[in-house]
């Protein structure tokens, strides 16, 4: 005989689990989208996931702070840039530049589908958005995939132990 599942986990020891994520290595990707406005806006994110190909279809998980939350729903579709270890300080520069600034280079490139998409992924991947679900702090939103563009094939960035590294297979 199994024992039932409690109906709600117990809370784990916050320390413990913020060092546990520490020991996750994920993707660097910028997300992003399109404001009220037409205006491009985008942030770096790691809770991105594929989730299955049939249909083709990527999870995120956005903070409901973030900046990009609110355009990204509203606006309905975004780009997944898949960033490459060269651009960890890239990375950093765009985070820590103010959200309205971001765009203002010429590494952005307008995708024919209405985002922003960066001249420099790996890969970007542009998506309807299908469904999004309040999670605690949280957005999950379920992508459906209209587009991939290949870039040039380099190392990934991931993020782990608080610092970027890079990622080869
Ligand atoms: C490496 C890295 C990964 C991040 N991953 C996420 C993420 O998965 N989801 C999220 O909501 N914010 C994530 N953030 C935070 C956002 O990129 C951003 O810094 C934060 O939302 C503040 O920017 P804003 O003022 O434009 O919202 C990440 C930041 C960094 C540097």
């Amino acid at each position: 005989m199994t024992t039932p599942a409690p109906e709600t986990a117990p809370p784990p020891q916050r320390e413990a689990f913020r060092l546990a994520l520490r020991a996750l290595a994920s993707g660097v990707s910028i997300v992003a989208s399109r404001d009220g406005d037409g205006l491009p806006c985008g942030i770096a994110m790691t809770a991105v996931m594929s989730l299955s190909f049939d249909p083709p279809s990527m999870l995120l998980a956005i903070n409901r702070n973030a900046s990009l939350a609110a355009p990204l729903l509203a606006h309905g579709r975004f780009s997944i840039n898949i960033l490459g270890d060269g651009d960890a300080e890239w990375c950093h520069q765009f985070v820590s530049t103010p959200p309205a600034e971001r765009f203002r280079t010429a590494d952005w490139a307008d995708h024919p589908l209405g985002v922003p998409v960066y001249r420099g992924a790996l890969a970007s991947i542009v998506c309807d958005v299908d469904c999004a679900d309040d999670f605690g702090s949280h957005i999950i939103v379920r992508g459906l995939v209209h587009d991939a563009i290949l870039g040039e094939h380099r190392r990934g960035l991931i993020y782990l132990d608080g610092r970027y590294a890079s990622a080869a297979a």
